[in-house]
């Protein structure tokens, strides 16, 4: 192995000045004044009065700093304190909802004030803010949903766009809409509406050019030294090697000294956590006990804070995470991180229209971010399970969402439901709109022959949105979803719809311990129906209804009841708007009919048909697809299905399938169908 010394990244440019703020904290508990402490050590606070000084000249600042540098816990409360947002509200975005929740929790804490209060958060679905809030964290697609309503975004005084590298979709087009909000607000002689943009990554000439040269805030790093290792060899099972070099460091290296591993998702997390914890068992005596905590954004929210503990005295804490752990979110004691150097992106093929979750590179620009977890509190040491020559060949840094996809299978996220929201906003010449990074004409043109499918555009000498689409625009969903929503109306099947749109939108309502597989499967199947995963959940759902919730009854039968709860909270929300837009909230009772053809409504694209041989093809791609494992068809093998989504593993894999006759996909789209010669 190779041994390459990393310092912290060369922080030159703009260096600011150093005014303490030495105000005595009044509070007498011993935890609160450790906080307090805590934060005084943070490298934004020697340069909070430069940073508020700023704000109120400027209307556009740039901050870069170091993830753990206090930025998105600290910058808010400043620009509070110093009554920068003149009674009005401090907008911070996030990409992630698990982000901003927990940071307005520690944020609340800090401010001593309960959340929903002074200090609160909105991601969707979930809106904890009130009157009093002040501060408000939200993802940044519920600020573009805001936006919707007021372009100008009257109610907020100061937007903050945090984590500004990682460019997704929605970040990105933030940026636009928020720099006409100022400079519309500027136009109309209204109050100024200032913008602070935050990245943990150097690579801002960009973000500076694109707001008009904006001035960037430098914090110093606070990095230590991270010895990196690179593997010498390509390794052709990433979680195996990874798994084989937390062994190794587990058993050298002296307790507390905290390991953080990288994995793409949750399926491999908790699998890998049992090994962990299995490694843990077998070394007893001869190495610290293990704590093994997962990270990833579908975990229950009281899981998730495990990570942030102090590991007790002796032992030692393995955190597995997604990528949220290389900027979003920052965890004590790390010593040694684990760098497969792989990610899960959503993909998508602008020429297919095609979603699916991929597991590709990460950029060296990530790489680097996951280095330098481990040099936050002292030096470290990262084991990349890549060759050096493999590094070599990463891309700089991470394309943004936006423009991913010009050939082949790489854009993440369709581009399809900015497209609805834009034009929802009144942006109809989508390829003059001021994008940061342009997307290509090619995608923009895919978003918009698709939302075209659907009926939510019209091609008239411009592009439009139709009474449809605007309706579409006022869920909080994927096109294609609210598309069935609004169909629903027509087969008289609201009610069951909605109970399935809601459990596809929020995390899987099955609970499936790996210990009791079989049981929790034998014990579902009761439910499973021959025509599809959807009538399975709705199947569920009915039953659950039925036992008023009842816990035993979802321990008996494995079903996930937070998750299921969720489910009914968010139907809740769903239905406020359905009533809102005056839908009959019809039952079509047992008529699975009605709500299959209503889900094809929807979801044409996504049809696959079976093949001689036995395997499935997708009829907008013709790409060979197969049945997941997981749903109640994989035995069964229907002549036609759709599904949901597409993942990538071994095998292309459809997820939540649904049987369906061909002669309904050519009703739901004449003109998608014709050329593909469906046979009748
Ligand atoms: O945004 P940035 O990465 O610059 O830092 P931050 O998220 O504001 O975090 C500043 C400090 O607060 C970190 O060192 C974390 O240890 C701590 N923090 C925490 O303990 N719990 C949270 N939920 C969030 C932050
Ligand atoms: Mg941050």
């Amino acid at each position: 192995m190779k041994v390459l010394h990393m310092h912290g990244p060369p922080y030159k440019k703009m260096k600011v000045s150093k005014n303490l703020d030495r105000k005595k904290d009044v509070s007498t508990s011993f935890e609160y004044h450790k906080l307090c402490e805590a934060r005084r050590k943070l490298p934004i606070y020697p340069v909070q009065n430069r940073l508020v000084q700023e704000v109120r000249r400027l209307n556009t600042v740039i901050v870069i700093g170091e993830t753990g540098s206090g930025k998105t816990t600290q910058i808010p409360q400043f620009l509070f304190r110093a009554e920068v947002h003149r009674g009005s509200q401090i907008a911070i975005t996030q990409p992630r909802r698990v982000a901003a929740v927990t940071v307005a929790k520690r944020v609340a804490q800090e401010m001593k004030s309960e959340l929903g209060k002074l200090v609160g958060y909105c991601v969707r679905f979930e809106d904890v803010t009130s009157e009093s809030t002040r501060i408000k964290y939200m993802t940044d697609g519920m600020l573009l949903r805001e936006a919707i309503i007021d372009p100008l975004m009257r109610r907020y005084s100061v937007v903050i766009l945090d984590e500004a590298h990682e460019r997704t979709i929605h970040t990105d087009v933030l940026f636009g809409v928020v720099k006409a909000a100022q400079r519309q607000r500027a136009k109309k002689g209204l109050k100024p509406l200032k913008i602070v943009v935050m990245s943990a990554t150097m690579d801002v000439d960009h973000f500076s050019e694109y707001f008009n040269s904006a001035p960037v805030l430098y914090l110093e790093g606070r990095q230590f030294p991270v010895n990196v290792y690179y593997s010498c060899c390509t390794q052709s099972d990433y979680q195996f090697a990874a798994l084989v070099t937390l062994g190794q460091i587990h058993k050298q290296a002296p307790p507390n000294h905290d390991v953080l591993m990288f994995l793409t998702g949750q399926d491999e997390i908790e699998s890998m956590v049992r090994f962990v914890r299995d490694i843990g068992r077998s070394l007893e005596g001869q190495a610290p006990p293990i704590i093994a905590c997962p990270l990833y954004a579908a975990l229950p929210p009281q899981v998730q804070l495990r990570v942030f503990n102090r590991t007790p005295p002796g032992a030692r804490k393995v955190v597995i995470a997604t990528n949220i752990a290389e900027t979003s979110v920052t965890i004590p004691g790390i010593k040694f991180v684990i760098d497969p150097g792989m990610v899960k992106a959503r993909v998508f093929n602008p020429r297919s229209g095609l979603d699916l979750l991929k597991v590709v590179r990460i950029s060296k620009a990530q790489a680097l971010q996951r280095t330098g977890r481990a040099g936050r509190e002292s030096s470290g040491s990262c084991y990349r399970l890549y060759t050096e020559q493999e590094f070599d060949s990463f891309k700089l840094n991470t394309v943004p969402e936006i423009q991913k996809g010009d050939l082949n299978i790489k854009r993440m996220c369709s581009l399809s439901s900015v497209v609805l929201q834009l034009m929802a906003l009144g942006i109809s010449d989508l390829i003059h709109f001021d994008f940061m990074d342009r997307p290509s004409k090619e995608s923009i043109i895919t978003a918009v022959d698709e939302l075209h499918l659907l009926g939510a555009v019209e091609k008239r000498e411009k592009i439009q949105l139709t009474a449809l689409g605007k309706q579409m625009a006022a869920f909080p969903l994927e096109p294609r979803l609210s598309k069935v929503i609004l169909v629903a109306k027509e087969f008289s099947c609201l009610e069951e719809i909605m109970s399935i749109v809601s459990l596809l939108s929020g995390e899987s309502v099955f609970y499936t311990p790996h210990k009791a597989r079989e049981e929790a499967l034998a014990a579902r199947r009761k439910f499973m129906s021959t025509e599809g995963d959807h009538i399975s959940l709705l199947n569920i759902y009915k039953t659950y209804k039925s036992v008023g919730g009842n816990k035993n009854w979802c321990m008996e039968n494995y079903i996930h009841q937070r998750n299921m709860k969720t489910a009914l909270d968010v139907r809740n929300q769903l239905r406020e708007i359905c009533d809102r837009q005056n839908l009959p909230f019809k039952s079509c009772r047992d008529d699975t009919v009605a709500i299959r053809k209503c889900l094809t409504a929807g979801f044409f694209m996504n049809a696959a048909e079976l093949q001689r041989e036995g395997t499935y093809i997708c009829l907008s791609t013709r790409r060979p697809v197969s049945i997941h494992p997981s749903s109640s068809l994989f035995r069964s093998k229907p002549g036609y299905v759709l599904y949901n989504e597409l993942i990538q593993t071994s095998k292309c894999y459809m997820r939540d399938l649904c049987v369906v006759d061909p002669d309904w996909l050519y009703e739901a789209a004449p003109s998608h169908f014709k050329r593909k010669k469906l046979p009748t």
